[in-house]
């Protein structure tokens, strides 16, 4: 079936390849999770980069960018970081925007999606991929990018471009728990699989090798 939400070309897409070859390709859709200042985005880069040199072709979005842009039209924030301090109603219609925006450029590309398996606000932890955002997106895999707890700290210390919360180790590894926690209820959901990626330090290459195993 094709899907409901994708782009006029996408649907094009589809139909010609339909009718050309009996088949309908949909392209893969990843989701990539970790705590802030782990490394997602380094680690995206460095696999997009080198499967590009392969031949195969992603497109990166960040679900909190697509968050963030309506939150800023309708003034509801000035930075990005402010975006978890909201009401949980409030992060709940943004999550649900970006979800659609996101779903309906997919389609037949293969997709990466960089965001949060959950993320930690004033009353506690939120799950970055409730049901009505997992509807949406449907992965096919779901990666959490991790390391020890220590280096994530180090690494937000350094980052002087975000506003970080400040938290010691044993809230961060309590935060990686969860992560883990939560995204097992999301492979019960859709049937994706859960692959965890290690990020070290001095070991970036190690990282991107892992993910791009699982992307190719
Ligand atoms: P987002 O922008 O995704 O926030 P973030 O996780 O803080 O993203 P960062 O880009 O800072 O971290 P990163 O893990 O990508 O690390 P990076 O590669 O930059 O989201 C913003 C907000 O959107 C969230 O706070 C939330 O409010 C909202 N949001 C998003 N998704 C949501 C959802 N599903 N539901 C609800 N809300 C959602 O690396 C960090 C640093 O480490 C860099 O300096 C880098 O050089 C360094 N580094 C990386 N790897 C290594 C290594 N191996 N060795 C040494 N240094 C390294």
């Amino acid at each position: 079936m094709i899907p409901k939400r994708i782009t006029f070309q996408a649907r094009i897409y589809f139909i010609l390849n339909y009718i050309l070859h009996g088949v309908i390709e949909l392209g893969k859709k990843v989701v990539v999770t970790g705590v802030p200042g782990v490394g997602k985005t380094t680690v995206i880069n460095g696999a997009m980069e080198r499967l590009a040199a392969q031949g195969v072709s992603y497109t990166a979005v960040n679900f909190g960018t697509f968050m963030f842009d309506v939150a800023q039209k309708e003034n509801l924030v000035s930075n990005r970081d402010e975006m978890r301090k909201l009401g949980k109603d409030a992060q709940k219609r943004l999550q649900q925007a970006a979800a659609s925006g996101i779903a309906a450029m997919s389609g037949d590309a293969n997709i990466i999606i960089d965001t949060h398996s959950s993320v930690k606000t004033p009353t506690g932890f939120l799950a970055g991929l409730p049901e009505w955002v997992l509807r949406e997106l449907m992965p096919d895999l779901v990666v959490l990018v991790e390391t020890d707890p220590d280096q994530i700290l180090m690494r937000r210390l350094g980052d002087d471009s975000r506003v970080r919360d400040m938290e010691g180790a044993r809230a961060i590894t309590e935060h990686q728990e969860f992560n883990r926690a939560v995204a097992a209820a999301y492979a019960m959901y859709t049937g994706c699989t859960i692959k965890i990626v290690r990020n070290e330090n001095f070991l970036l290459e190690r990282g991107i090798d892992d993910l791009v195993g699982v992307l190719r």
